[in-house]
């Protein structure tokens, strides 16, 4: 139990460069795969495939795909950024916009950025990662009567923290990229590895053994601001 709640607590995401030369062991990668195949899901559909790539030649293509950070995403992303410690800490929730750079601490100066940016290759999101997992999932389908297909989205949730934890506990440390989802971006990786039309990619995550610290204020609200007990605003147990 005290394990479990260890490896849950400092599973991470680990925002830094990782070793290219450095090879996630093919037992670890099996590992975390075998996470992936006991996944819950809804009806139990399975609903992902998983595309391993760890060929140097294919993370070099998909690290020349250029992209321009959305400036839809800068908006969205704006509301869940705190600009001091004290604010993140106060606020419980998002993330610290010292990760960004100081321009973006204004919207408007952010979205003038996002204009102006160049196309930036994915080789700067990819950072020396040996290994991607791309999560794809059919989008024809769903789970039975579920609108919008939320209990779909739900089960790859699932996918992810199952694979996530299994990696913590190796020491292999994980982060997600949800930007190989946007349309440009899917739509050139779909190309490369001749995923049919009809699959959409839920989520990309790179995997590997980081070059440095990974060292950033982590947040989350107490379990009394989130819990109702017996009557929604009763708040705490
Ligand atoms: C569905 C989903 C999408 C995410 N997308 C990204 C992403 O594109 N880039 C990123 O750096 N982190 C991404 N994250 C990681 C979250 O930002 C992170 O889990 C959250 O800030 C809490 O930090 P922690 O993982 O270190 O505990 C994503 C997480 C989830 C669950």
């Amino acid at each position: 139990m005290s394990k479990i709640i260890k490896i849950i607590q400092e599973r991470q995401s680990a925002r830094v460069p990782y070793d290219s030369n450095r090879q996630i062991p093919k037992d670890a990668l099996k590992k975390i795969l075998e996470a992936a195949k006991w996944t819950p899901t809804a009806h139990n559909m399975q609903n992902f495939e998983i595309i391993v790539v760890d060929d140097k030649v294919m993370l070099e293509k998909i690290g020349n795909i250029k992209s321009r950070i959305s400036e839809e995403f800068l908006r969205e992303n704006y509301e869940q950024l705190s600009f001091s410690k004290e604010e993140l800490l106060k606020k419980k929730t998002g993330i610290l916009g010292a990760m960004f750079p100081p321009d973006w601490v204004d919207p408007k100066k952010m979205a003038e950025a996002a204009r102006k940016a160049e196309p930036m290759p994915l080789t700067q999101s990819i950072r020396g990662s040996p290994t991607l997992l791309i999560v794809v999932y059919d989008s024809r389908k769903r789970a039975p009567a579920s609108h919008g297909d939320v209990l779909g989205f739900i089960s790859l949730g699932c996918l992810m923290e199952n694979m996530w934890l299994m990696a913590q506990s190796l020491g292999v440390s994980f982060h997600i990229l949800s930007s190989f989802s946007a349309p440009p971006i899917e739509s050139e990786i779909k190309k490369l590895f001749g995923v049919p039309e009809c699959m959409k990619i839920a989520f990309t995550c790179r995997l590997g053994y980081p070059t440095g610290a990974s060292k950033y204020l982590r947040v989350r609200r107490d379990i009394e601001d989130f819990t109702h007990h017996n009557k929604y605003g009763n708040k705490g147990i």
